[in-house]
């Protein structure tokens, strides 16, 4: 595996958190890796333009230096669903636009990690949602699942999305976002229900710590 496309089961499940940490595993099997956040909502107004969180911190961890909006090319201030966020600044979100923006990074590096925004369905305007975005990629997809109550019907429900698109699950990954230690049981039903491999079991980190020892992409390097 190389480029991958990162969701999760819903928005603050850890897709950066994982995101970096997968960035940093391609790193150590000597990969030149590029981040994108195409689409960003919840972007602070800075001198140079809207800058997203995210976005920075992915490219902090990137091993090439790209342009901001070639990284983020749809960045909006509000921070709520991208096609309500795009309506109010009257912008359409345009995957293809995407796509050329992906293609002019991929050329230069050896892997992209691209992270969506939400969870796979959310809505990039009228016609297409974020899994068209994955599709339009071509991108193998992992999994972020936030270890919580609820989250085996958000990762399943996920799963059975992602595997309708046909696109391939490449693996899923057990975050846990909450400092609880009453979680195995729920990692381990995850596993009997979910086919495609586990990439790792994230315990809750504390601050500044890196996932990337959690994690297996599989392959002769881990
Ligand atoms: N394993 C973990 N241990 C502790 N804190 C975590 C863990 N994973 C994520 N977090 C924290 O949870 C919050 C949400 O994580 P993160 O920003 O990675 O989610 P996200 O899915 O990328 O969110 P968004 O939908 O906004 O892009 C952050 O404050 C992050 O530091
Ligand atoms: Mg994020």
């Amino acid at each position: 595996m190389t480029s991958i496309f990162v969701t999760g089961t819903d928005t603050e499940v850890g897709k950066t958190t994982i995101s970096i940490g997968l960035i940093a595993k391609l790193q150590e099997r000597g990969l030149v890796v590029a981040a994108m956040k195409p689409i960003a909502s919840g972007c602070e107004r800075m001198s140079e333009g809207l800058r997203n969180e995210d976005a920075l911190i992915l490219s902090k961890q990137a091993t090439v230096s790209l342009p901001y909006n070639v990284i983020n090319p749809y960045a909006f201030e509000s921070a709520i669903a991208p096609h309500i966020a795009a309506q109010q600044v009257g912008v359409v979100i345009n995957i293809k636009s995407i796509k050329q923006h992906y293609n002019q990074i991929q050329q230069q590096v050896d892997a992209v990690v691209v992270e969506g925004a939400g969870g796979w369905l959310v809505p990039l305007n009228d016609q297409d949602t974020m899994a068209d975005l994955a599709i339009a990629l071509d991108l193998p997809v992992v999994l972020v699942v936030a270890i919580r109550l609820g989250c085996i019907n958000h990762a399943l429900l996920s799963v059975q999305a992602i595997e309708q698109s046909g696109l391939s699950l490449y693996g899923w990954v057990a975050n846990h976002v909450e400092d609880n230690k009453q979680t195995a049981a729920i990692v381990s039903s995850l596993k009997d229900n979910i086919t495609a491999p586990c990439l790792g079991n994230v315990p809750y980190l504390s601050s500044g710590k890196l996932a990337t020892e959690y994690l297996d992409l599989g392959g002769d390097d881990d």
